[in-house]
């Protein structure tokens, strides 16, 4: 089935008078309709989706393009869940502040059908963020699926469960306290995780006299005029708060047991940070050497020259990828103006404020606000669905319990990923859907528990401990773990004979979800074009439309300087008796070549130019070597 996509860049900046109470509106009236059109239909599954964000969407858009007819219940009276921004945030809802920017870019975290609006900036602010979840509720027709105002209290496995793998639902409508209750084939639970706030015991806490709060309830920073604080936590939400709250305070003291390697959003040459260093052939690199070696990489030359973490004693015990990445780019400025002052983690609360370890004095504080993270739960469940053994979350593939027989009761975005969310939560819903049809099986349950295990182990080998630690992935490799069971993985070996452009696009380039899309069930038309205009999109928010005329060429004069300092090179070789030293800079200087603009041309040049560096002995190996190295990385990549 193809999806006919309109793709954005032709359509109008989407209009700002459309304010979410009218869109709200709008979706009340359409949806009215749409329950009395859904009432006569005879749907052959029925299928429930708990929660309206943007899993929730994006589960509603991928079992519409299967052919379901789904119903979601949303608790609350806006969808958009994390990204509807409120003032107040009541407990089990995620919160945001006004100030909130997404960490990760627009491009990277794009559906793999959907092209975000190139007018968009890269990194959106929430309400940017909301827009496009709009477009894509409107695109895909995803909104008058919705029933607001409904929250889910009970999902109990039916008493014909065993046969057929369906589930009563108990459903509060939460305007009028009236409870009903429905049997489903099928719910998909999209409620987020990042709902409920976790605040530390800390030795007397009770003797404090000032305020303890949570980041959860953190909007506006005026009440913090003046006032001494002490914000706990170094993830996002602490150094958000931290930035925040310095601009107004007289000082603000920044809590951190372990430290954190701290990822700006503004990544090399100014591209979003994941948009230059989400990339395949540096996947490869990571999964044939190890993350410790790539992360040593990333600190050294892209983390650490910006600002060396060593001497802002802000170093981590563990490795930069051993945690999903604290990301802010205003942290180092902060600090170094003393208006954040980096400190251990709390000894203990006095009256008047707080001991940091390793001090004796009293830090004098107003405020205390807890960045201290959030813990899980889906309430309505039953005990036996998700359970927790040994610190290990038994979910198959972050997704399945191993103690149900039927794929019917997916837990979509339950992930804490190195990378972007968002297409990882569309992967998900795309895998639970062809698992509703049949077309994926689960294995047995103590496979599942096996699969279950090993990711635990691997996990807690490499990552810094975490509550979520079963589910924490590393985005290439678990969109490519789902993709390649769903046969929607991009086929390298094919595109390296069939499609050069993208191939190399997709090897060299950044790792962008439309390439999920190029084959396999439900592919998108759009996906090659929109891989290869990223950059315009890109680019678009910092410099408008790309002008041609303004790519730098490479001129005659240039050119001539490469066949000099070549022919010299050359020249320097054939005198050097030693034939490995010549093999050694010939395999250095291949994969240089390769990773440069212009591809093609380098590459044939450099082909051109290998019989100067070599004598006839070593010529064939050589030549062969740079001929197969494209061929070469394929097969690892593909392995
Ligand atoms: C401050 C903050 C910043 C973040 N930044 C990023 C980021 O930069 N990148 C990233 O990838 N992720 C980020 N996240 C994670 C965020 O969870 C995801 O971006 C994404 O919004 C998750 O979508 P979701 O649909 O899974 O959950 P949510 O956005 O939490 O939506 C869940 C929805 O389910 C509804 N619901 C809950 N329980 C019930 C029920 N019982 N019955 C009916 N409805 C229910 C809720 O009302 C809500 O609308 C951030 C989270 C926070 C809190
Ligand atoms: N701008 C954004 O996009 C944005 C903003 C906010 C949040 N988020 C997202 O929201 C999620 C939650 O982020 P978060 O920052 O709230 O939580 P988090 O990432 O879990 O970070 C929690 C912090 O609190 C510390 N901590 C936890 N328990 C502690 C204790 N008992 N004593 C002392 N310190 C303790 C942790 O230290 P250790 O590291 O030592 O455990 C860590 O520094 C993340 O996925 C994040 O990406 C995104």
């Amino acid at each position: 089935m193809f999806l006919e996509v309109k793709s954005p860049e032709q359509e109008d900046f989407p209009s700002l008078t459309n304010s979410p109470a009218l869109l709200q509106e709008k979706r009340f009236q359409r949806h009215a309709c749409y329950l009395d059109k859904l009432s006569k239909m005879a749907s052959n599954k029925k299928v429930l989706v708990i929660g309206g964000g943007f899993c929730g969407i994006g589960s509603i858009k991928c079992l519409k393009e299967e052919g379901y007819d789904p119903i979601c219940y949303e608790k609350t009276s806006n969808a958009g869940g994390t990204w509807y921004y409120r003032d107040e945030t009541p407990m089990g809802m995620p919160s945001i502040m006004p100030t909130t920017v997404i960490n990760h870019s627009k491009e990277m975290g794009a559906l793999t059908n959907f092209i975000p609006n190139k007018k968009f900036p890269n990194y959106m602010r929430h309400h940017e963020l909301l827009e496009m979840f709009n477009d894509v509720g409107n695109q895909f027709d995803c909104f008058k699926h919705i029933v607001y105002n409904r929250e889910v209290t009970r999902v109990k496995r039916s008493s014909d469960y065993d046969e057929t793998g369906k589930w009563d639902v108990k459903v509060k409508n939460t305007e009028t306290g009236e409870i009903t209750e429905e049997t489903f084939d099928a719910v998909f639970v999209c409620i987020g995780h990042i709902t409920y706030p976790k605040i530390p015991d800390f030795p007397g806490m009770e003797k404090f006299q000032g305020v303890i709060m949570h980041t959860h309830s953190l909007k506006r920073v005026d009440g913090f005029r003046n006032k001494k604080v002490v914000v706990v936590g170094i993830g996002c939400s602490g150094l958000d708060a931290a930035v925040e709250i310095s601009s107004v305070s007289s000082q603000v003291y920044l809590s951190s047991r372990n430290g954190a390697w701290i990822i700006p959003r503004v990544g090399p040459y100014g591209l979003p940070f994941d948009y230059a260093m989400l990339r395949r052939f540096a996947n490869v690199i990571q999964n044939t050497f190890g993350y410790k070696w790539s992360s040593w990489y990333l600190e050294r030359n892209f983390i650490n020259n910006k600002f060396n973490h060593n001497l802002y004693n802000l170093r981590p015990i563990y490795c930069a990828m051993a945690r999903d990445p604290s990301t802010n780019d205003i942290i180092p400025a902060k600090l170094i103006s003393g208006s954040v002052v980096l400190r251990k983690n709390i000894k203990c609360f006095t009256e008047k404020g707080v001991i940091f370890e390793n001090e004796s004095q009293v830090t004098e504080a107003d405020v205390v606000v807890m960045a201290t993270g959030y813990s899980w739960k889906f309430p309505f469940l039953e005990d036996d669905v998700v359970t927790k053994e040994d610190g290990r979350i038994n979910l198959y593939k972050c997704m399945y319990s191993p103690n149900l027989k039927h794929p019917t009761l997916p837990i979509v975005g339950f992930l804490l990923p190195f990378g972007p969310g968002f297409p990882l939560g569309e992967m998900q819903c795309r895998y639970a859907v062809q698992h509703l049809s049949g077309h994926l099986k689960l294995p047995s349950k103590e496979n599942m528990l096996e699969e279950i295990k090993a990711r635990h182990e691997e996990n807690c080998q490499r990552y810094a401990p975490s509550e979520k630690m079963t589910v924490r992935v590393d985005y290439i490799n678990y969109m490519d773990e789902l993709g390649s069971e769903m046969g929607v993985k991009p086929n390298m070996w094919k595109l390296l004979f069939t499609d050069y452009t993208l191939w190399q696009a997709l090897f060299f380039g950044p790792a962008l979800p439309y390439q999920y899309r190029l084959q396999g069930p439900h592919k998108w038309e759009g996906a090659r074009k929109a891989i290869l205009t990223a950059h315009e999109r890109v680019r678009y928010p910092l410099s408008g439309e790309w002008k041609k005329s303004t790519k730098r060429n490479v001129s005659v004069g240039q050119y001539l300087k490469y066949i000099v300092t070549f022919l010299l090179l050359a020249y320097w070789l054939a005198q050097t008796q030693e034939s490995s030293v010549k093999y050694y800079l010939v395999a250095l200087l291949i994969p240089y070549f390769m990773t440069w603009n212009g591809f093609y041309k380098k590459y044939l040049f450099c082909l051109l130019m290998l019989p100067f560096f070599v004598t006839w002995q070593g010529f064939t190996s050589c030549y062969m070597l740079t001929l197969f190295a494209p061929l070469l990385l394929t097969a690892i990549a593909s392995a």
